[in-house]
């Protein structure tokens, strides 16, 4: 009977099997409980013979249920490793691959030519108030320049009853510069301006970078030279030819266009060349001119001991020239699809 029970238990295919073998032999009703029960009936002699043997039997079921159920336990967790292991030699699925923005590309790549130049970068607020925006600039409340900015002004004032507006131009930043540091002053100020306006040359927000320098001193050649050095830089071409043209600023006299040299080649404009040349012609590219005494002395620095120059560029007007990309808007769409077409993103 002991080999018989032995066998088949060891032989059990589940813990199910098993559990019903152990209940048919050692359950209540089982057969090995049975022959214990026959020990009460019987002689002591008898008792001394077969008590020993039925126990040894009782005994060897008990081991044979416990290895066999340690033994199958250890496969049912086997089998569960198995299923579950990682093939650590599979190629991983790819993951799209983000990228810097054009726009921050460019103003990344200015702040570093700038600051071989010496500049550093300096910030100030979106949301800004019209002294900061335009009086201090040398745009009075009455003055025309402030409705050809076309601003976005908010409903209400701040504590000390100035208009608040999105900043229509990097300028408010000459002012929180000179304001806060004492000259001599070399910066840059990247960031975003806001306009109402919109067509495919238009979106209103857009990047400026301003550039400031307040010094004993400065003059156009001055500014002629910084822009001629950074836009060869920024090109990585020689051959840059600029024009200043020019122009009015209130806040800086003389005032300055400057244009660039360009070639057009397969509807693409290429910077570079004489605009006079032929086949070559003249791009409007910036705005700049000497700090006027005005602006030095609203910031409360003497304009006969300090003076300066001072430019705005459009950063994605820089960025669609170098990439050769045509509609500004395209630049704010968010199109992964368009990014890639011009290198940028996988
Ligand atoms: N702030 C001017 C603009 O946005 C650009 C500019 C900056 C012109 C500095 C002169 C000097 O149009």
């Amino acid at each position: 009977m002991q080999a018989q029970l032995v066998s088949e238990i060891a032989a059990a295919a589940d813990l199910g099997a098993l559990e019903a073998l152990r209940v048919a032999a050692l359950g209540k009703t089982g057969s090995v409980s049975a022959l214990l029960k026959t020990l009460g009936g019987m002689t002591p002699d008898e008792r001394q013979a077969k008590g020993p043997q039925i126990h040894a039997l009782r005994e060897a079921v008990t081991e044979a249920i416990a290895a066999r159920k340690a033994a199958l336990e250890a496969a049912a967790l086997d089998a569960k490793l198995a299923a579950e292991r990682l093939d650590m030699t599979l190629p991983a699925e790819a993951a799209p691959q983000g990228s810097v923005h054009p726009v921050s590309q460019v103003m990344d790549e200015l702040a570093e030519i700038f600051a071989d130049m010496g500049f550093a970068v300096a910030t100030g607020p979106e949301i800004e108030d019209d002294w900061h925006n335009f009086t201090a600039l040398n745009i009075p409340e009455t003055h025309p320049a402030r409705a050809m900015h076309d601003t976005f002004y908010f409903p209400d004032t701040d504590a000390e009853g100035r208009s608040m507006l999105l900043r229509t131009h990097t300028s408010p930043v000459q002012i929180r510069t000179m304001m806060r540091e004492a000259p001599p002053i070399r910066i840059i100020a990247p960031g975003r301006v806001y306009r109402s306006d919109s067509d495919a040359t238009h979106t209103p927000m857009f990047h400026q970078i301003e550039g400031l320098v307040i010094d004993r001193g400065i003059h156009l050649g001055h500014l002629k030279y910084t822009l001629e050095t950074f836009l060869k830089a920024y090109f990585e071409r020689d051959d840059i030819v600029l024009r200043l043209r020019p122009s009015y600023f209130p806040f800086t006299e003389p005032s300055a266009e400057v244009d660039v040299g360009y070639a057009q080649e397969k509807g693409r404009r290429i910077v570079g060349g004489d605009g006079d040349d032929a086949g070559h012609a003249w791009m409007e590219l910036l705005g700049s001119g000497m700090v006027h005494p005005r602006v030095i002395a609203n910031c409360g620095l003497d304009p006969d001991e300090w003076q300066g120059f001072a430019f705005g560029v459009g950063v994605d007007r820089l960025a669609m020239l170098k990439y050769g990309m045509d509609d500004l808007r395209a630049f704010f769409d968010g199109d992964l699809r368009w990014l890639a077409h011009y290198g940028f993103g996988a």
